[in-house]
């Protein structure tokens, strides 16, 4: 078995930081102390570095089929990505075809990800026909596939969207047998009317993207799946959060206390809706649902983090090239929804949350890890650095300054959202289950390396 040390870098976990070395058995953290006097395979000086467990993205959509096109990172270039930016884990959604079955869309995203993915990822199932059929074969998908987590979106009509009915039985199916369900939250059908107003006037720019799903329209949803989630008993994740008004309604249902695992995404920290009004098509780049909210609603994210209302910043990675975004020329409808990030969070979330003080080094890891692995069933394997953890650790260099541009990242996309965006910090070496994955830019993985990750059912007490 292979032995690798990590020495002089200082620990840091969602709860505590200290000065450090770690060695490494195999695959797993074997020791954590003050100057190890051991000799191993391989030493590494991190001095000067933090030690942060790999990023966890609980939101990421890689090769997805959706609006007549395909998402461009495939689990090899996506999942490498990530392991550049300090992602070692991804949970993907596998996304059910309407009147086909849920085992067959696992085969799907299984035939996508395994032998390919570079670092290691999990399945969410996304259930868009909910049928006595869908509901047999839930017991089986938690206990075999492993998987915990179920969603349903509450838009795109016609291909994707569910409606109450099938999204109550669902949850109630959840609690009997150990799922948490996690909700895309928008109202399809208010969407749906003010899409076809916007056209039906000639509105047809990025701008009307936007314009045609309000805050008030993600926020109805999320009232209503906090509403049903509470009354059918089951435990609720609300998927890519955007905005003051949803965090509200998360806010009013603790006081009858009810949790509810809030998740918000990288971008709608850092970008806003001007993005939509720029000059020519340009606001197509950041077309993807819910859209980027107003500059309040960062605030109000900013604060949900420290108030303990959010608990996991993803990406809700979904890129697509400008040839992709183009067949929406005419029609912000056709727009494929969705941006690129995974390789971006971790560096942003340090650069702008913790350097710039809105959020603690604590706080940090919380967010870019921990929060996710205890909800998803993934802790302690992975998302922290403990004894017995998976052995995925960040060293980190948190004075390196570093440009963000699509000319030098590594995600299959032809532009960035945060081109020319100077960073302070940077993953400087990524260690995937006792292996070196990255060092200083330069991939020592490759296609095939990543794991898929059972996980156990839902557990409401972690
Ligand atoms: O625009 C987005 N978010 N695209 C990906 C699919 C989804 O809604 O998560
Ligand atoms: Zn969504
Ligand atoms: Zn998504």
């Amino acid at each position: 078995m292979s032995s690798l040390l990590i020495k002089n870098g200082t620990v840091v976990t969602a709860t505590d930081r200290y000065q450090a070395d770690i060695y490494v058995e195999g695959e797993t953290i074997a020791m954590i102390g003050a100057e190890l006097d051991l000799s191993a395979d391989r030493e590494i000086d991190a001095y000067g570095c933090y030690l942060f467990p790999g990023g966890i993205d609980a939101h990421t959509h890689m090769e997805l089929p959706f609006m007549g096109t395909k998402a461009s990172d495939t689990f090899e270039t996506g999942t490498l990505a990530g392991l550049h930016g300090g992602t070692t884990t991804i949970i993907d959604f596998a996304i059910q075809t309407q009147g086909e079955s849920l085992e067959s869309a696992l085969q799907d995203w299984h035939r996508k990800a395994d032998g390919h993915a570079v670092g290691d990822y999990a399945f969410h199932c996304a259930v868009t026909d909910f049928n006595d059929d869908t509901r047999k074969e839930i017991p089986h998908i938690i206990k075999e596939h492993g998987i915990n987590s179920f969603k349903v979106f509450m838009a795109y009509k016609g291909f994707l969207m569910v409606d109450d009915r099938q999204m109550f039985e669902l949850m109630e199916e959840l609690v009997e047998h150990g799922g948490i369900i996690t909700t895309h939250c928008e109202n399809g059908d208010m969407v749906d009317r003010n899409i076809e107003k916007n056209l039906a006037a000639g509105n047809t720019s990025p701008k009307y993207h936007v314009l045609s799903r309000p805050a008030i329209c993600e926020a109805e949803a999320a009232g209503r799946a906090i509403d049903l989630a509470h009354q059918s008993g089951c435990s609720l994740y609300i998927v890519h959060t955007t905005c003051e008004e949803s965090l509200n309604r998360v806010k009013q249902a603790t006081f009858r206390n009810q949790k509810v695992h809030v998740e918000t995404c990288i971008q709608y920290l850092l970008l806003d809706e001007s993005e939509y009004f720029k000059e020519g098509f340009e606001g197509a780049k950041v077309v993807m649902s819910p859209p980027l909210r107003k500059k309040k609603d960062q605030e109000a994210l900013w604060a949900g983090i420290n108030q303990n209302l959010i608990h996991h910043v993803a990406t809700d990675h979904c890129p697509f090239c400008m040839d992709q975004k183009a067949m929406g020329k005419d029609d912000f409808s056709k727009i494929p929804n969705g941006a690129p990030g995974i390789e971006n969070r971790f560096e942003l979330l340090y650069s702008e949350g913790v350097v710039k003080g809105r959020i603690g080094l604590n706080k940090f890891v919380e967010m870019t890890s921990t929060g996710a692995a205890k909800i998803f069933g993934l802790f302690p394997r992975k998302g922290t650095i403990a004894i017995g953890s998976d052995a995925d650790i960040i060293i980190f260099d948190p004075v390196a300054k570093h440009t963000i541009s699509a000319e030098t990242h590594h995600m299959n996309v032809d532009y960035n959202p945060y081109e020319g965006w100077e960073v302070q910090g940077k993953a400087r070496t990524t260690i995937l289950r006792g292996t070196v994955a990255i060092d200083d830019g330069e991939a020592f993985v490759g296609e095939g390396f990543g794991k898929y990750l059972k996980r156990p059912p839902f557990d409401p007490n972690h």
